[in-house]
This record gives structure tokens, sequence and C-alpha cells, in this order.
């Protein structure tokens, strides 16, 4: 991927608006946690007060201002009332827990659900050349892992970004009110946690970014071999295969390891930190209570413990917390990648609608880098009248797919300019350019649903009546007749079921429902056998007779009745003419007719008077 992918703009431009319809989970999980909080910093002081309770006279009792000396006095009542409201504290706390976590969890699953529709739909929009630039399998990756990454800190963020902090200051002035010299032992712990924890965070960004790459490998490796698991089998590559999955699959557990070490780390560094705290604490505390005359009393003491417990647990809470920013971060610059990636096909806002259907490349180069370096198509000039049909021939990797697909703006032109009835194709709106063009491309997809619901593609409103005369036309109506379910077949996985040859027919049948002003078949017969390739050429003639076809074929009897013939050869145009004309004056032609002709591509030679 180039530089051209823009990291940072905005990191959260695209996040905020994702929270739409979460705001009230969003918002309700901060302030039950920070109630929460609240009750959690309060059951100490109760702890504190029943232990001193039992120990003092009420003279020396710390807190004799809260309590009467009658209930003072009455040791049972003085337990039984403190401990109950202490229970009460408790459950109310584990309550507001509860509906901050549920909260929690209903904004982040409800955001997550906005960021992949928002991702889905900016991938949909994206151009040929955007796809390209990222593979699919890391697209793929950015709307599953990468979002997950980022819904699970939206949640702990919503969760945890107020609790911690507040439960740090509150338990943290609780013990500065008991006792300052004691909770002096935090402002030595801390620095030591901090510090501790940057050195962590600038170890873990490098880990995380090269974790999620080697994510992407596998992702990749899976992806390929699934798509293509007949091939496998067919060439018995099942070992190399298995052997490229192992590689990815160690390289991407090393990569883990590595990363996941930081948080093996940090565990121990903040617990040990916290014990030592608390021995400090207990230490100089029991010594205090002793020998000291501070009035430190044994429930006091108590209570420091578990406010130094409280106060570094939320410190470890807030550290972990940025060490997942930071993993975090990688997944949120990938997404933003994406949603900052600049479409660069974008209709034009206006209301042309292909009407005649004539082609015009003036002076057109192209090339998928977008450097001049390497064109895929050099100084390409052709004019095609409406109504006119063209064949296409030329050798494997001369640009024929790439020059058609510069009509429907699969791609845009580096120089000069593609006309559609002598306008150019960047004035129209998508919509409409694509809905008059109509380009069955050379490895077509079906979708899984029924044969009717993948020709529907073409047009959803067409009657059955209109399908069928379509699937007539490709030579498909025969053999979807022949199913026992007919046209509600249903398809496998990108139409398995089917032959390639049937593949192709119902491609076909698919583009010419849409009935197009231009129809463009890209080597869409190559599957199919002579005989049927010439009886869907006749039907095309008969069933779309204005409309300007453009067919690219291997088979010289796919084109030789056309208007006229373009020669292609390594990105240029090399003759245009009739077959009459091409045969004398075309060596290219000459010498691909005869190689048809004279049997050496014998299965294809004898039809050519199609
Ligand atoms: N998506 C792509 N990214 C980069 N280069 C590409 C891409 N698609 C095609 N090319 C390159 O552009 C050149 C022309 O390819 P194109 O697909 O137009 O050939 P073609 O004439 O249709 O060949 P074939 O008869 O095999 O279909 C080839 O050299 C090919 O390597
Ligand atoms: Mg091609």
């Amino acid at each position: 991927m180039g530089d051209s992918i823009k990291k940072n703009k905005g990191l959260f431009r695209h996040l905020l608006p994702c929270i739409k319809g979460f705001w009230l989970p969003a918002i309700l999980s901060p302030i039950a946690m920070l109630l929460e909080v609240s009750m959690e910093v309060m059951i100490p002081k109760f702890m504190s007060a029943i232990v001193d309770g039992g120990l003092y006279r009420y003279e020396d009792y710390s807190l004799s201002e809260y309590f009467s000396q009658e209930l003072f006095s009455n040791p049972t009542k003085f337990v039984l009332t403190l401990g109950t409201i202490m229970v009460i504290i408790a459950l109310l706390s584990l309550g507001f827990g509860c509906v901050g976590a549920r909260a929690s969890a209903l904004a982040g699953t409800g955001f997550a659900m906005n960021l992949r529709r928002k991702l889905l739909a900016k991938i949909q929009d994206f151009s040929f050349a955007n796809t390209d630039k990222f593979s699919t399998s890391s697209l793929v990756m950015r709307c599953t892992t990468d979002v997950n990454a980022v819904q699970m800190t939206f949640q702990m963020i919503i969760r945890m970004m107020v609790r911690a902090p507040v439960m740090l200051i509150l338990a943290a002035n609780m013990a500065f009110n008991i006792n300052i010299r004691l909770a002096l032992v935090f402002v030595v712990g801390v620095p030591f946690l901090i510090f501790s924890l940057l050195i962590l965070l600038r170890k873990a960004k490098p880990r995380f970014k090269a974790m999620l790459k080697k994510y992407d490998s596998l992702n990749s490796a899976v992806r390929e071999n699934l798509v293509a698991s007949r091939v496998v089998k067919a060439y018995v590559r099942e070992d190399y295969e298995k052997d490229k999955f192992d590689n990815a699959a160690k390289e991407l557990k090393q990569s883990q390891l590595m990363a996941e070490k930081i948080f093996t780390i940090a565990g121990p560094i903040q617990m040990s930190i916290m014990w030592m705290c608390t021995i400090i604490v207990l230490l100089l505390g029991s010594k205090e209570i002793i020998f000291g005359n501070t009035g430190l009393h044994t429930g006091e003491l108590i209570s420091l413990v578990t406010y130094t417990g409280q106060v570094i647990g939320a410190l470890t809470t807030i550290s972990f917390m940025t060490v997942n920013f930071s993993r975090t971060h990688e997944s949120l610059i990938r997404i933003n990648q994406v949603m900052n990636e600049e479409i660069d096909v974008v209709g034009a806002d206006t209301d042309y609608t292909v009407e005649s259907g004539s082609i015009d490349f003036n002076n057109v180069s192209f090339s998928y880098s977008g450097s001049r370096d390497n064109l895929a198509l050099e100084n390409i000039d052709l004019h095609i009248k409406a109504g006119e049909t063209v064949g296409v021939i030329g050798s494997t990797g001369d640009g024929k797919s790439t020059l058609v697909s510069l009509i429907p703006r699969f791609y845009d032109a580096l120089s000069g300019t593609v006309c559609v009835d002598g306008r150019d194709v960047r004035e129209y709106s998508l919509k409409h350019l694509r809905d008059g063009v109509s380009m069955v491309l050379q490895n077509g997809s079906l979708f899984s649903g029924t044969i009717e619901s993948n020709l529907r593609w073409g047009n959803d409103h067409a009657s059955r009546e209109q399908i069928e005369q379509a699937a007539q036309a490709a030579q498909a109506h025969d053999f979807i007749t022949s199913f026992p379910d007919g046209y509600n077949t249903e398809l496998g996985q990108s139409g398995v079921n089917l032959s390639g040859g049937q593949k192709q027919r119902l491609c076909i049948a698919r583009a010419l429902i849409k009935e197009p002003k231009i129809l463009i078949l890209d080597d869409s017969t190559s599957a199919v056998d002579t005989a049927t390739d010439r009886k869907i050429r006749g039907a095309m003639r008969s069933a779309l007779p204005n409309t300007t076809k453009i067919i690219i074929a291997q088979r010289i009897a796919s084109v030789i009745h056309a208007d006229k013939i373009v020669v292609m050869d390594k990105g240029h145009i090399s003759d245009v003419g009739t077959h009459q004309e091409l045969m004398q004056r075309s060596e290219i032609y000459r010498d691909v007719y005869e190689a048809q002709i004279n049997g050496q591509d014998s299965q294809q030679g004898g039809e050519t008077d199609a």
C-alpha cells in the first residue's frame, strides 16, 4: 500500500457519528459506574468503624461524631446497624456495576454495528483501483478484527474512563484523610508505576502493528485456499498450501507472543508495586499504632490497606487501558485508512442518460499503477457508432479487458477521453452510465440464491416474461427448465453447481435483462460450444438490434460478422476493419485466422463460417 493512504486524518471523526442511536446507554454507563465507585469507597470506612467500635472507648473513637453514645455502647446493635448499612451499600454498588456493564455492552455492540455499516458502505463505493490498493483479505480484517478491537476499547472507555480516575481520586482522598504520612506511600509508588508503563507502551506499539499485518497474511492464506480449493486439489497442492498456511500461522503466533509479552510483564510489575505499597503501609501503620501518638486506630489501618488496594487497582486499570489504546490505535488507523480513502471514480451529479450508445476513445492512455512508465493502453483512438457490433481480437495480456473497462468507468483513463454518446463518461452519474452499459465480465460471478434472483440483478422490475426472453436469447432457458426447480433452482456460492458454460450463459442473460444501450461481452462465451455461441449471437442481434455490442473473443468465428474488428497488440490498436479488410492487410489477424482454420486449433477451426 502506497503512501497515498492517508493515515491519521481525524482519527475519531468517523467514530462519533457511529454512536448514533446508542447515546443513552453510552451516557448511562459512566453514570452508573460513577455511582458504583462512590458506593465502593464507602465500604472500607464502615469496616474500620465496626472494628474500632469494639476496640476503643467512645471518647477515643475517631468517628464518634457520626454515632450516638447510646448506639455505641450497645455493641450488638452497633455492629448490626453498621453491618446492615454496609450490605445495602455493597448491594447498591453491585447493582450499579451491573447496570453500567450492561449499558456499555449495549452501546458497544450498537457502535460496532454502525461502524461496520459505515465501512461496508464506503468499501462498496470503492472503484476497482481502490480495491486493488487494499487487498480483499485486509479489507475483511478491517471490517471484523479491527472493528472488534475498537468496540472493546469503546466499551472500556465508557465503563472505566470515568470510573478509574474517580476511584483513584476518592480512594486517595479517603486515605489522606485517615493519615497523611502513610498515604504519602502512594506518592512514591505511583511514579514507579507510570515509569514502567511508559516503557511498556513504547515497546507495545510496533509489536501490535506487526501482529495485525500477520493477521492479514493468515487471512489471505485461508481465503485463497478456500476460494480456490478445487484448483488446489486439481494440482495436488494441498501439502504446499498447508505449509503456506502453517507458516502464516506460525508467524502470527510469533508476533502475537511478542505483543502479548507486554501484557505478561505488565501484570507482575503492577502486582509487585501494589504489595510493596501494602507492606510499607502495614509496617509503618502498625509501628504508629503501637508507639506513635498520631491517634491512628487499628480499624483505620485496615481500611487504609483497602484504600491502597483501590488506588493501585485504579492505576492498574488506567495503565491497562493505555496499553490497550496503543493496540487499538493501530486498528483505528487501519479503519481510518479505509474511511479516508479517496474514491477516484466518482460520478457526476447529473441527469444525463445513455441514449444512443456511440463510443469514442480519443487518444486514451491508461496504466494500472497510475504512472506513464508501464502503460496498459497507449494512445488509443477508436470510434464506434451507435448500434454497431465490434469485435476485439488480440493475444492474452494485450489490454482488451482494460480497454472496455474504461467505458463503464471501472477505471479512469490516465490521459485522453472516453466518450459515450459524444459526452465524456465522467459527466454521467455512475448509476446512469452503468445502467446504460452492460458488461459481462471475463470471470463473471453469480451469487447464492435462486437463478431468478441472480437474473434480476440486471433489472429488479423485470417481468417473468422478460426474464425468460433474456434467458432464451442467452441460450440458457433450456438448461434452466431442465432442472427440477427451473428458475427457482438454488445456486451454491458463486454458482458452484453449474457448469462453466452454464454460468457464462446466465451472466449473459443477466446483462441482457438490463436492455442496455451498450453491451460488452468480455470473452463471455469461451466455455460455450461453438454452435451455441453462434445461436447466442443470432439471438442477440434480434433481441437487441439497436444496442452497440462489443465482443471480445479468442475465436475469430465469434467476431467474423462484426461491423468492424479491432486488433489489439500490446496495449495498442494494431488495426481496425472488417474481416475481409483485415485478411488483406493485417498480418496479426491473418495469423490468428490461419492458426484457427488450419486445424492447429482444430476444435474451433471448422466453425468460422458462423
Ligand atoms: N488489476 C490490475 N492491476 C494491475 N495490472 C493489471 C490489472 N489487470 C490487468 N493488468 C495488466 O494489464 C495488462 C492488460 O491486461 P488485460 O486484462 O486488459 O488483458 P486482456 O487482453 O484482456 O487479456 P486476456 O485475453 O488474457 O483476457 C496485462 O499486462 C495485465 O498484467
Ligand atoms: Mg481479458
